[in-house]
């Protein structure tokens, strides 16, 4: 980038940041999530380091703190409240460890750890064991009052229970107000249904909350709040930081009793590893983990610098937001033809691993949100979900972005795509023979839950499809290790597994090979009611519209594509090529089991197996299991947390309600 084009950018990256920040910390309302921000400081700040010239004294990345809104009165903090330094791997949690043992040379350092929780951070004094005041961290200096509002939430104790005599005299306790997840989602869902704007996320909501001048408004919506520290005038009342949780628990608060203690880094290491998979689960949102060393003497010994303790420091997870560009939209051909739109971005790392694409679903919905080529945009990813394109950054706009125009034509094959109704949202290349689609489904037909043929993922597909070893899934039965072996991809260990894996598939069970088959609207459920119903790939054949959508669980949709499957031409072409190879699926035995005759449908959650281990043992036995409650069901297995509608239903169909214990005894 030149610097005509750094000084344009950097004036509309500062707007959009300054934006941001002021309806963050001012206004209590976000624009975009802290992550992606983040992302365009990261942005500004490298520009700026190119072209210093460009820094100005107002710059976002030159700003140290916030001012406090007015409507409450500040009160300061008895001692400050403190931040914590981010770490982000275990290298920097070693050098962290490194750092302390050159200032404590003799010390033994035992270390504390819990889940940061995403909320605000609240102070609550309490004078002989009660409550006299809630003050939110404001500048760590001087915060708010808030107590008034704080007393509403039912998790604050309003009087400390006696514990170690730390109910008596001055006895603070710091911790974080948050919101749960759950609470969230519904307060969200309500204000859908009443056509009001959504609220941005838990944090923001709580601390919009925790600043309401109304505290009957406070009361109703559900914040809870969680202690990490415990603060005496006597250090030595509170020795170590697992002592502190255990009294603040015993006084009366919520705390994690999830935390870690431990002389042995690995333990640490171990601790992040366990939640980093397991705190989607939580209640509460976390952005990472805290660590600090145990001891509080030693603790506050390794002192302050800048605004952090040396003791403590904030382990983050990943950021699951990022900015990046859209370098080009393509269409991608799905393996029932589907023509999906995706956007090419610049690669971006998005919680931990690299992103360069993100679907965009289709046509509609990229007008909708209005994403053009060169626009910069949110990238977000949770988990193991999809990235996603949040929103275009529309003021970061320079006039070259070209909004996207939906394609006539299949990019792949050159047919025209179409509707297949015309209120659909995608559109499709109905060319059975798109090339697209022939290694998409190939590698279906491989895939786990289909025939679980391991070694035939996408690229030893398409290499043998460039090869002309194969055109489609029966010709993988004809595969010779030779052919395999003038492929780069193999040598003779690999060449000969993958053609044993394949010779073990000749007889597979009917629902997955009917999964396998890659017809339209067919998942792997449909595919084992399909299989139980119709029991041989030949009734299946010929079965008709009225007879599929009879299937419990079957609607008309898939009954039309089944009917359309078995009719085309090529897939009579594929199956017979299936028979000439010798290969076709076992029907479904007719299991004159002791519960043959009898429908079973589970509502609930079941304690002492899934739902679908349940239905395979009902199965077993010869029973059918249904989906959803009809009149022929016979048996509705009742478990935990079950709606009030789904009994109501039954009773009126007559249907024997049973518990799980019940199951288990006819199991
Ligand atoms: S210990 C010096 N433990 O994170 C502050 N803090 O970035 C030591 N936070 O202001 C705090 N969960 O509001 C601690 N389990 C936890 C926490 C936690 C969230 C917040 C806290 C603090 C900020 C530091």
């Amino acid at each position: 980038m030149n610097k005509t084009d750094a000084a344009a950018r950097v004036l509309k990256l500062r707007q959009l940041i300054n934006d941001y920040r002021y309806h963050y910390h001012v206004l209590d309302e976000s624009t975009m999530s802290e992550a992606a921000a983040d992302s365009l400081k990261h942005e500004l700040s490298v520009l700026e380091s190119e072209f210093p010239d460009l820094i100005t004294p107002d710059s976002p990345t030159q700003r140290v703190a916030g001012a406090p809104a007015a409507g409450f009165v500040s009160v300061a903090h008895s001692k400050r409240m403190l931040s914590l330094n981010d770490v982000f791997d275990f290298d920097e949690i070693k050098a962290w460890v490194a750092r302390l043992q050159k200032l404590a040379p003799n010390a033994q350092l035992d270390y504390f750890a819990d889940i940061k929780m995403d909320g605000l951070a609240c102070a609550l004094i309490y004078e002989d064991g009660l409550l006299v005041r809630a003050v939110t961290r404001g500048d760590g200096f001087t915060g708010e009052d808030v107590t008034l509002n704080v007393r509403t939430i039912e998790s604050v104790p309003l009087r400390l229970r006696p514990f170690d005599g730390l109910e008596k005299g001055r006895t603070e306790v710091r911790g974080e107000i948050v919101m749960y997840k759950a609470d969230f989602e519904r307060l969200n869902a309500q204000r859908a249904a009443a056509g009001q704007p959504l609220f941005a996320n838990p944090r923001n909501l709580a601390a919009g909350t925790i600043r309401q001048l109304d505290p009957s408004l406070v009361a109703a919506r559900p914040l809870h709040f969680r202690g990490y520290d415990l603060q005496r005038q006597d250090l030595t009342e509170t020795p170590s930081n697992t002592y502190e949780y255990k009294a603040m628990h015993a006084l009366g608060f919520l705390v994690n009793t999830k935390t870690l203690t431990t002389d042995k880094l690995d333990d640490v290491f171990k601790y992040i590893e366990k939640w980093s998979e397991k705190r989607h689960s939580l209640p509460y949102n976390t952005d990472g983990l805290v660590i600090k060393i145990d001891d509080r003497a030693l603790y506050e010994r390794l002192g302050v610098v800048g605004k952090a303790p040396r003791a403590a420091v904030a382990y983050k997870y990943a950021a699951e937001q990022a900015t990046t560009r859209v370098k080009d939209i393509f269409i991608s051909i799905g393996r029932t033809g589907s023509a999906t739109p995706v956007a090419m971005l610049e690669p971006v790392v998005v919680a931990g691993s690299t992103v360069q694409m993100a679907t965009l679903h289709n046509e509609s919905e990229i007008a909708r949100k209005d994403i053009r080529v060169g626009d910069t945009v949110i990238v977000h990813k949770a988990g193991d979900i999809i990235p996603e394109i949040v929103e275009p950054l529309v003021s970061l706009r320079d006039g070259s972005e070209k909004p996207f125009v939906m394609p006539s034509v299949c990019p792949e094959c050159g047919t025209s795509l179409a509707k297949a109704k015309a209120e659909d949202a995608a559109w499709r290349c109905p060319n059975v023979n798109c090339p697209a689609r022939a290694w998409k489904r190939i590698e279906h037909y491989a895939s786990k839950a289909a025939l679980d043929i391991e070694g035939l993922g996408e690229k030893n597909v398409i290499a043998l499809l460039d090869a002309s070893h194969i055109s489609d899934a029966a010709d993988i039965y004809g595969l010779r290790a030779d052919q395999l072996l003038q492929l780069d991809r193999f040598a003779d260990v690999s060449a000969n597994k993958l053609v044993t894996a394949i010779q073990a598939k000749t007889r597979p069970p009917l629902a997955r090979f009917i999964y396998g088959l890659g017809i339209r609207h067919i998942g792997t459920q449909t595919a084992i009611d399909l299989a139980n119903n119709f029991r041989s790939l030949e009734a299946l054949q010929t079965a008709t519209i009225d007879q599929l959508s009879g299937v419990d669980g079957i609607g008309d949709v898939v009954a039309e594509s089944v009917v359309e499957y078995f009719a085309e031409e090529s897939t009579a072409q594929l199956l017979t090529k299936f028979k000439e190879h010798d290969v076709w699926p076992m029907p479904v035995e007719q299991v004159g089991g002791p519960l043959a005759g009898q429908n079973f449908v589970i509502t609930g959650s079941l304690q002492s197996m899934s739902r679908d281990q349940a239905a395979e043992k009902i199965r077993a036995l010869g029973g059918t299991f249904q989906s959803s409650l009809g009149k022929d069901t016979d048996y509705l297995v009742v478990g935990a947390n079950v709606g009030a509608a789904k009994l109501a239903k039954a009773a009126k169909y007559g249907t024997r309600q049973i518990t799980e214990a019940d199951l288990l005894k006819l199991l």
